[in-house]
């Protein structure tokens, strides 16, 4: 499927996404979020992918909410603003609970929305001098739409209030030490350390990975006993339908010491993915 706002390409386990306005920095107007549920769709029924990657086209991931088509334009008919408006939020939503694993490429600006998105993505790698803001302070909001639950679930108090009250902004560096992003790099090294990561993760189980998720943002929910039944729970459910791979191939192989697990992954079986798909 073509996107007039966003560029998609799978490549086996990966599928990676740009949002494609370069011209406006990647700002996300209302063509932009319906292109972005429509994109979430088509890698969620794509089989074989595991990783999402999430990037922006030229020199900006993305400067957040497109101002003028989502905010100016629509603000005097307000059906008009609430249903346009709706449907970025129905993809931050979906984004965060995304069964795969989502990774943001930040490159650039990364204002507002695309702040968010670096933040709602489970992982993130960001170039050294990427700016990120939270520039609604500026005129005359504070960060909705998610925006300040990103913050606040990626960033300590006191930096978070500080970029939300003052809309200064930081460099990807200090995103890192913020915990905003795993890691940043120089511009020139980034394509080659997101490759890096998606590397390690496509080797896992697909399975493991979306309960690895699940168990992770369920748990933050609850007290350690209700963790502890959760997680035994949703273990189960991953040995029934991976047909116990853990016990039966991963633990079989570290029998034979063909592996160390604490260094390295063990060796999936062949077609492996394909038989859990069908079960
Ligand atoms: N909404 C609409 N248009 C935008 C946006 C935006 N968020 N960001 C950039 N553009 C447009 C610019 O207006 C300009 O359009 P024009 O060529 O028609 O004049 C074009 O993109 C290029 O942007 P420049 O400002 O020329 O690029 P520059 O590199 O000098 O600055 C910067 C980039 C700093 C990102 C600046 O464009 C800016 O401040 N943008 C707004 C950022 C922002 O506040 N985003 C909203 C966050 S809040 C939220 O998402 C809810």
């Amino acid at each position: 499927m073509e996107f007039e706002t966003l560029l998609l390409e799978v490549e086996g386990p990966r599928a990676t996404l740009r949002f494609n306005r370069p011209e406006k920095k990647n700002a996300m107007n209302p063509r932009m979020h319906l292109d972005m549920n429509l994109a979430l769709d088509q890698i969620e029924a794509e089989p074989d992918v595991k990783v999402l990657v999430i990037t922006g086209t030229g020199n900006s991931f993305s400067a957040g909410m497109d101002l003028e088509e989502c905010f100016l334009q629509p603000y005097e008919d307000p059906q008009l603003f609430y249903r346009t408006n709706l449907v970025a939020l129905k993809w931050f939503q979906r984004l965060k609970a995304f069964p795969i694993v989502t990774i943001a490429q930040v490159n650039g600006y990364a204002f507002g929305g695309g702040f968010e998105v670096t933040g709602l993505c489970d992982l993130a790698i960001a170039a050294e001098n990427v700016k990120f803001g939270l520039s609604e302070i500026n005129f005359g909001i504070f960060p909705a739409g998610g925006a300040t639950w990103a913050v606040t679930h990626n960033m300590p108090r006191k930096q978070a209030l500080h970029y939300i009250l003052t809309g200064d902004t930081l460099t990807g560096r200090e995103a890192e030490q913020y915990g905003l992003v795993n890691r940043a790099v120089p511009a020139e090294d980034l394509e080659a350390e997101v490759d890096k990561l998606v590397g390690k993760i496509i080797n896992k189980n697909p399975v493991t990975l979306r309960l690895a998720k699940e168990v992770y943002e369920g748990t933050t929910m609850m007290d350690l006993p209700r963790a502890i039944d959760y997680d035994q729970a949703k273990l189960w459910e991953l040995a029934r339908l991976t047909s116990d791979e853990w016990i039966n191939v991963a633990l079989k192989q570290f029998e034979k010491r063909s592996y160390q697990p604490g260094l390295a992954t063990y060796k999936r079986p062949e077609a492996a993915d394909d038989a859990q798909r069908s079960a």
